[in-house]
C-alpha cells in the first residue's frame, strides 16, 4: 500500500481493543485523534511510552485529542500489560490499545516496515483532525523512545493555525512569539486579525505575540 501523506483522509476501521470493539471514527467524533503504534506488548521502551502518554492524558484532553495506541498483540494480553504499565510507571492507562493480531490497522497505515521487522509494528505517529484529515505522520525506530512531549507541542501549533493563521518559528515553546502565515497580506485583515500588533522582520517574516494568550 502507498504510505498515508500528509492531507489524506484517516482511514476508518473497527478493531478489537484494550476497552472492547472500537470504530474509530465514532470513537474519535469531533475530537482530534494521536494514533500511535509500538512494537509489541511487554517491551521496555513501549512500558514507559505507554506510561508517560498516561501521566499526560490530561493535557491530550485539554487539547480536545484522544490517544489510541497500536500493537499487533491481542486484547488480552493488552490487559496484563497494562496492569504492569500502571504498577512500574505509577499511573492508570485509561486509553485505549488496539489489539491488532490481525493487522488490520498496521496495514491501513502502513505501520509494519518489512525491511525493520516483518511482524513488529514500528513506532508511528499520526495526528488525526476534526475533519478526519492526517496533519503529522512520524516513525522512530523500535530502540529510540518517542518525545509525547513534542507531540502535545504539535497539537499546539496546528490548533494555533487553524484558529488564528499563524505558523510556530523553530523551537517554539507555549507563550512565545509566533509567526502569521504568509498568506495573509492585506493591512485591514492583519489589523483585525491581530491586535496586538506585529513585528515585520521582512515581508515574509512577521511575528506577532501568541494570539490566545
Ligand atoms: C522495545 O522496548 O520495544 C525495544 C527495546 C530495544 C530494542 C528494540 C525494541
Amino acid at each position: 500500500m502507498t504510505a498515508l501523506r500528509l492531507g489524506d483522509t484517516a482511514p476508518d476501521f473497527e478493531q478489537d481493543s484494550s476497552i472492547g470493539k472500537i470504530k474509530f471514527y465514532d470513537y474519535l467524533g469531533d475530537s482530534w485523534g494521536v494514533l500511535f503504534s509500538h512494537p509489541a506488548d511487554f517491551t521496555p521502551v513501549c512500558t514507559t511510552e505507554l506510561g508517560y502518554t498516561a501521566i499526560v492524558s490530561g493535557d491530550f484532553a485539554k487539547r480536545n485529542a484522544k490517544v489510541i495506541a497500536v500493537s499487533v498483540d491481542d486484547a488480552d494480553s493488552h490487559r496484563k500489560w497494562i496492569e504492569d504499565i500502571n504498577d512500574t510507571q505509577k499511573t492508570k492507562v485509561e486509553y485505549p490499545i488496539l489489539a491488532d493480531a490481525d493487522h488490520k490497522v498496521a496495514k491501513l497505515y502502513d505501520m509494519i516496515h518489512p525491511n525493520a521487522s516483518s511482524t513488529a509494528t514500528v513506532r508511528s505517529v499520526f495526528i488525526i483532525d476534526p475533519n478526519k484529515k492526517v496533519r503529522l505522520t512520524i516513525t522512530y525506530p523500535a530502540s529510540t523512545g518517542r518525545n509525547f512531549d513534542e507531540i502535545l507541542r504539535v497539537l499546539d501549533s496546528l490548533q494555533l493555525t487553524d484558529n488564528y493563521s499563524v505558523a510556530t518559528p523553530v523551537n517554539w515553546k507555549e507563550g512565545e512569539d509566533v509567526i502569521i502565515v504568509p498568506s495573509i497580506k492585506d493591512e485591514a485583515e492583519l489589523k483585525a486579525k491581530f491586535p496586538k500588533g506585529y513585528t515585520v522582520v521582512r515581508p515574509y517574516l512577521r511575528i506577532t505575540p501568541q494570539p490566545n494568550k
